[in-house]
């Protein structure tokens, strides 16, 4: 006898997800950040809004100044919008909110892995669907498996793949399936102007997700989504109070009221940077590249093996990007985030040698 025996059998079947420190000198292209650093004049209003903050106080229970400033820019009632410990934590609320039917989660794949992790702990039936060639959505085969599902995340631009689906297809599931939850994970979606689903008469049965993870605020820790008043309050149920400390608000509310052309600059200079990773990887003998809407790139290397070989000689060179290539669907595939300008030169120098040794 052990308390082994108490756990959620679904565990053994699990890693957790991990990801090792990585050596300040790396370059860090394997974490789909915004390599892009915040102007000194961000970092300041961020250090006396962080002296402000009272450290003996617990922070508003649901982030109310912080989920007014995001109704104001969004055109909503704040009653709709529910914040989260990064993206992730919304993910899981939305599963265990969601979870109390027989219903099914369904999920485009390959695809953001914390969808199928979290529902896989609370123990939610999962229905995985290829995605076709070129990544794109099989309408045919998610509206098969949307007849049984209570829940569906569609990545839009989609992680690792980076490209982004039709929304005239997905549109249509919405009504076509109204007693599924579709949420629409718009973490990449500043990297693709004019692409957000985003209106503030989403029907009843849509979720938007987003995060300020991708746009230079991982650290923080700050996902949220909008649904309708009453989805949210559910959610609300779920959700532990005092969920995003106080620290983090006081930041993100700089970021929100202050930062705006400092992280519009950021983008613009991650864009830049995304068309020359893309030219680089392509330079690569036998491999093609994915066209991306996100601040990563995907790429094919043949014969297969050369994928492994590319990530440890990168690594030796002290870049890190992602080895995908043992995930069904894509093997042979690399990805790599956006880096800065200097960190592209370090990878355009350690491509040379890696060409030069396969
Ligand atoms: C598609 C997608 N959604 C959500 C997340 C998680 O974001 P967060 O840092 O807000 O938890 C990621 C992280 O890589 C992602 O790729």
């Amino acid at each position: 006898m052990s308390w082994t025996r108490h756990l959620r059998p679904q565990l053994a079947e699990l890693t957790a997800y991990d990801v090792p420190p990585a050596d300040p000198s790396c370059a860090r292209m394997h974490a789909n950040e915004c390599a892009e650093p915040w102007p000194d004049e961000v970092m300041n209003a961020v250090a006396d809004a962080v002296r402000r903050v009272e450290l003996g106080r617990y922070p508003d229970t649901s982030g109310r100044r912080l989920r007014a400033l995001l109704g104001a820019r969004m055109g909503c009632d704040p009653a709709r919008i529910v914040l989260g410990n990064g993206s992730d934590e919304i993910i899981s609320t939305l599963l265990t909110a969601l979870s109390g039917s027989d219903g099914r989660l369904v999920v485009p794949t390959p695809t953001f892995v914390m969808y199928r992790h979290s529902a896989t702990v609370i123990g939610m039936p999962i229905t995985e669907v290829p995605l076709g060639a070129d990544f794109e959505l099989d309408d045919e085969a998610m509206r098969v498996a949307l007849q049984s599902a209570a829940l569906c995340f569609l990545a839009r631009p989609n992680n690792p793949t980076g490209n982004l689906w039709d929304a005239g297809v997905i549109e249509r599931w919405f009504a076509d399936f109204e007693d599924t939850v579709f949420v629409i994970d718009e973490a990449y979606t500043d990297y693709a102007p004019g692409a957000s689903m985003w209106r503030p008469d989403l029907p009843e049965n849509v979720v938007l997700m987003s995060t300020l993870s991708k746009v230079g605020g991982a650290a923080l820790r700050l996902g949220y989504c909008v649904g309708s008043p009453s989805l949210a309050a559910e959610l609300d149920k779920v959700r532990h109070p005092y969920n995003i400390s106080a620290t983090s608000l006081a930041i993100a509310e700089v970021l929100l009221v202050q930062a705006d052309a400092a992280r519009n600059a950021m983008l613009e200079r991650s864009r830049a940077s995304r068309s020359r990773l893309c030219d680089l990887l392509a330079s690569l003998p036998n491999t093609s590249v994915f066209p991306s809407n996100s601040n990563l790139v995907l790429a094919r290397l043949t014969p297969a093996n050369r994928a492994p070989a590319l990530v440890a000689h990168l690594h030796s060179q002290g870049i890190l990007i992602k080895d995908v290539s043992r995930t069904p669907g894509l093997e042979g595939c690399v990805r790599a985030s956006v880096g800065t300008g200097a960190e592209l030169d370090r990878f355009e120098a350690a491509l040379r040698t890696f060409s030069r040794s396969t």
